[in-house]
């Protein structure tokens, strides 16, 4: 589904990501680990154009993709939550979520049960201001407006960042869920090991730029992906 190759990137002259080659396949979780600062956040930006990469290329089920913004590559399929959420605060729950509608033609104007079906939190509370929900809640409808877009490609910063535990473990359901439905390739950043190694088929352990280890359940051991993390 999704393959990078050689991928660097840059913030004006320095340089963060060097030379960063990966897969992430429909029907997995592919968890991207490292310490902060690393450039985790910054490889999520690059796969879905919220800053531009300098060199390399990204090919989405076999078609190369451009260096596009990120409005056009979320029409290719591409979601993208970022870290820290950045819901609207001001607009209502529904109003957040029907942000994700100009992805989408007229006819697919409309929140979909399944939506609800996974948060039912945003069902009871669409018509509050989502500046007024929970940092947990505000992560369940930052997912949500991305699962709005139909996304082929699920790109997730952090999710469980400063969230109480009974939410993580919901938000943890949601991605096995959506994971074993086939439909999509899920990326997940997360510095949370036990919570990402046991959603994760896959890893992609950065430091300083660069991939330290990676490859599959499988064929790493928990110690070596811990080993990976730790300083
Ligand atoms: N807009 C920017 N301009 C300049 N440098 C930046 C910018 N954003 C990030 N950096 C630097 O790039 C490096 C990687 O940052 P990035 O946010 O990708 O790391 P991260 O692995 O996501 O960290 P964290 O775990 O704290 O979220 C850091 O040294 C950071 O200071
Ligand atoms: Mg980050």
């Amino acid at each position: 589904m999704l393959k990078l190759q050689d991928l660097t990137l840059h913030y004006g002259h320095s340089q963060i990501l060097n030379g960063i080659s990966m897969e992430a396949a429909v029907g997995e979780v592919t968890c991207v680990m490292g310490t902060n600062g690393v450039g985790k956040t910054s490889l999520i930006k690059a796969i879905s154009g919220t800053h531009p990469r300098s060199g390399g290329t990204v090919q989405l089920q076999g078609e190369a993709l451009g260096i596009l913004p990120a409005h056009k590559l979320a029409h290719k399929g591409i979601a993208y939550v970022p870290q820290g959420r950045e819901i609207f605060p001001l607009l209502s729950v529904r109003e957040n979520l029907e942000i994700g509608f100009v992805c989408l033609p007229p006819s697919a104007h409309f929140i979909p049960d399944e939506i609800f079906d996974l948060f039912p939190v945003l069902k009871e509370m669409q018509n509050r201001r989502g500046g007024d929900l929970s940092g947990g809640q505000q992560q369940q409808l930052a997912i949500a407006r991305a699962l709005i877009t139909k996304p082929r490609l699920l790109l997730l910063d952090e999710p469980t960042e400063g969230i109480q535990p009974n939410i993580i473990q919901q938000i943890g359901d949601v991605i096995r869920l959506l994971r074993d439905k086939g439909e999509m390739a899920i990326v997940l950043v997360e510095q949370y090991f036990e919570f990402a190694y046991d959603l994760a088929d896959r890893f992609v352990v950065l430091r300083r730029g660069e991939i330290m280890i990676s490859g599959t359940k499988e064929t790493l051991t928990k110690q070596d992906v811990l080993k990976g993390v730790s300083v």
